[in-house]
């Protein structure tokens, strides 16, 4: 099992020896190595069972850190990244031939972000490389929102989880990038659309909804909580099955299940309350007895459209 601790040296020791580690953010926690070394990129992949057509985001602290990395900054994203970094939000940039072709999977552009947890803001002021990654979970489960959850999936694989406590956001980033002028979202995530539309205008929402590997971005079946998953009025969707077997997750109400078998997300209905608990309530539909997992979309504003998303996928 791996160690979990607050040890910001003995973190930035192991990364400069080129292991990988788990770190907090705010949206979720990071399965980190150094993201221009070759060998530390395949050990993410091989730890995470993760195709390498899939590529990694790196992270770092600074913009000047951010200039090392790509050719330029167009300036929309300078606009985005002044107002949003640190914070839950990547952007797609044309890449320096420095960066590895293994962490972007042979693409023109990295995606870059600088997270903002105190914790690892201060780990990466302390190394002189990025960091690639990706959430530190198995590739296609549930993203991690705990050290305990890092622990859970993948402690065997790794030596240290830098342990920041529960995310703040709970949800990914959004990605963002640009073709021509047009400012296009990848994936809906814990930067707020309207957020970034009030910033710089109106953006194309061009979230990939396939399994076609040669798009990246995001696979469609995806957070499964390995369980057949049902979105709809859970009331009635609740009707004529076994409650015993029923899982809920439901946005704000109490129903007629075993409380074991049923997570609100947010009992006052705050959408943001919501996304931190998207995840652990995935988790904790993760049980034997668990039979079919009833849900509901949550209402379209902020981040209940990334909620909605991440729902979506770990429906199929
Ligand atoms: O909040 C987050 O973004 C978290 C924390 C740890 O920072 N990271 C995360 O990484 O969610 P990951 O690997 O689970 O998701 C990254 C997504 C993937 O769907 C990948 O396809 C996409 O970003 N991506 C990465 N590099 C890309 C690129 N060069 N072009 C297009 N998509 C890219
Ligand atoms: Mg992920």
């Amino acid at each position: 099992m791996a160690e979990i601790g607050l040890n910001i040296e003995k973190a930035a020791e192991l990364l400069n020896a080129g292991e990988i580690i788990g770190i907090p953010t705010e949206t979720v926690y990071g399965l980190a190595g150094n993201a221009l070394n070759e060998d530390a990129i395949l050990q993410i992949y091989s730890a995470k069972n993760r195709p390498k057509f899939d590529p990694l985001i790196a992270h770092t602290d600074s913009l000047e850190k951010v200039e090392d990395l790509v050719k330029n900054i167009p300036e929309k994203a300078a606009t985005l990244a002044k107002h949003f970094w640190p914070g839950p939000l990547t952007i797609l940039l044309e890449k320096k031939l420095n960066v590895p072709d293994l962490l972007t999977s042979g693409l023109s552009r990295i995606a870059i972000r600088i997270p903002n947890h105190p914790l690892t803001k201060q780990l990466l002021s302390k190394l002189d490389f990025p960091l690639a990654a990706p959430s530190a979970n198995p590739f296609g489960y549930v993203s991690p929102t705990t050290a305990q959850h890092v622990q859970d999936q993948l402690g065997d694989k790794i030596p240290y989880i830098l342990d920041g406590g529960p995310c703040k956001v709970g949800l990914e980033s959004t990605i963002v990038g640009f073709e021509n002028d047009e400012v296009i979202i990848y994936r809906l995530g814990g930067t707020k659309v309207e957020e970034i539309e009030k910033l710089i205008g109106p953006v194309k929402i061009q979230v990939n909804e396939s399994s076609n590997p040669a798009a990246p971005g995001m696979l469609k079946s995806h957070y499964s909580p390995g369980r057949k998953m049902i979105i709809g009025d859970i009331k009635e969707n609740l009707k004529g099955l076994d409650k015993m077997t029923t899982g809920i997750l439901s946005f704000n109400k109490r129903y007629d299940v075993p409380d074991g078998n049923q997570t609100v997300l947010s009992s006052n209905g705050d959408i943001d309350e919501a996304a931190r608990n998207i995840f652990a309530a995935l988790r904790k539909m993760d049980q034997p007895h668990i039979e079919v997992i009833l849900t509901e979309f949550l209402p379209k504003e902020g981040l209940g459209k990334a909620i909605n998303d991440r729902l979506r996928r770990a429906a199929v």
